[in-house]
């Protein structure tokens, strides 16, 4: 996608793919690649909302000159959001039109100097506070300011006669665009887990501010969502607004996500009875996750996905085995609740693994089940047995809450 991409006559997306790294933020595995969204808005000024990642400049700027041609110059650019992926163009961006004006929050324009050194022809906004960019294209971007979503600084640009939303990180997701940009062109189930993983990860956190901001948006109409990951919503932008809302009431999808981990194997054979639990009740919505070997983000996907959570560990020394502390600690983090709770584990010379279990589930906003399963190191029979208890008190109690 070399091209500048058309959203309406004067509206273009000049994002770009990110095939090559391999970690967001150093963290977040990318095994689909991810997509850094600019959008350009030529009236009789011309606007640029949001950059690119620094690395993919050159091509950038080549789109940029595509649609201004050698000699028109830009005006403002529109900072929603100061992350790297979308700001690290700007520096670069400045020295090829001097004269352009950046635009952002109050926040956003103190970020500017810390992070880039930026100060001068910079134009702080409010909330509500409007930029016309002239009658021709007949833009008029409105600014709503809508703080961590991601960061404090965080605003939403809204293109009031084009009713185009500028969402920033809102609405975005994991996931190079391949081929199309937009929802209609692309297969949007494909997304779909990539879309989760990255709000669940990236976003979940800040899942009330998520409902102020959506709260902000109330009745305004909205043709387009123009995120800076992942597909323009053009045909149905009610289907990425509808799935940030149910996430970020914490709504969840009736099934369980059954995490575990083990060293000799006895934790598995546990793990292995719990699921069988929950098949002899009938319930077959299953995602099974060794935490050695999947990347703790996507456990969390599916914790934010469905109503139940069970977790299994070995005892480590004499506490939790590291990758599954290193899951709760991240769910933990993420400030995840209200979901159903099912825990087991197994120690050999000494407990502490399912203890620490049981405190994470009393730490935080989780309905723990009973049994709470623990063996000592191989499981017994009747260790066995309340195993598959607790697979089937999960589907009745899943169940019990979907009635
Ligand atoms: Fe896509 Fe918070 O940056």
């Amino acid at each position: 996608m070399k091209a500048p991409i058309p959203i309406n006559g004067s509206t273009w997306w000049i994002g770009v793919n990110d095939r090559e790294t391999d970690l967001f933020e150093s963290i977040w595995p990318l095994p689909r690649g991810v997509s850094y969204n600019s959008y350009l808005l030529a009236d009789e000024k011309v606007a640029v909302v949001d950059t690119v990642k620094s690395s993919a400049f050159d091509a950038y700027l080549a789109k940029i000159r595509r649609v201004l041609g050698p000699e028109r110059t830009v005006d403002y650019v529109v900072i929603n959001h100061m992350e790297p992926d979308h700001s690290g163009s700007l520096r670069l961006l400045r020295e090829v039109f001097p004269h352009a004006q950046l635009v952002g929050s109050k926040k956003t324009i103190e970020f500017l100097g810390h992070l880039y050194g930026i100060t001068d022809n910079t134009r702080i906004v409010g909330h509500g506070d409007e930029l016309d960019l002239g009658d021709s294209g007949g833009h008029t971007l409105r600014f709503a300011l809508t703080p961590m979503v991601h960061w404090p600084e965080t605003m939403m640009t809204y293109d009031t006669a084009h009713q185009i939303l500028f969402s920033g990180d809102a609405f975005g997701g994991f996931g190079a665009l391949d081929g199309g940009i937009f929802d209609d062109e692309v297969d949007v189930d494909y997304f779909d887990d990539e879309i989760l993983r990255y709000f669940s990860n990236i976003v979940g956190k800040y899942c009330p501010m998520v409902q102020r901001a959506l709260a902000k948006l109330q009745g305004t109409p909205i043709k387009v969502v123009a995120p800076t990951h992942g597909p323009v919503w053009r045909a149905d932008p009610g289907r990425i607004l509808g799935a940030y809302d149910r996430w970020s009431r914490y709504e969840a999808d009736d099934g369980v996500v059954l995490a575990y981990a083990s060293m000799y194997g006895n934790t598995t054979s546990m793990m292995e009875s719990v699921a069988k639990g929950l098949l002899d009740a009938g319930f077959p919505t299953v995602r099974v996750h060794d935490a050695s070997r999947t990347h703790v983000s996507y456990i969390v996907r599916d914790a934010w996905r469905y109503k139940g959570i069970i977790l299994g560990s070995p005892t480590y020394d004499t506490g939790l085995f590291p990758p599954m502390a290193n899951l709760v600690n991240l769910l933990a983090e993420k400030k995840l609740k209200g979901r159903i709770l099912g825990v087991f584990g197994s120690y050999g010379w000494s407990g502490g693994g399912v203890k620490a279990l049981t405190e994470f589930a009393a730490q935080g906003d989780y309905n723990l089940l009973e049994p709470v399963v623990e063996a000592r190191f191989a499981p017994t029979p009747t260790d066995i047995e309340a195993c598959r208890l607790l697979g089937r008190t999960m589907a009745e109690r899943i169940r019990a809450a979907s009635a």
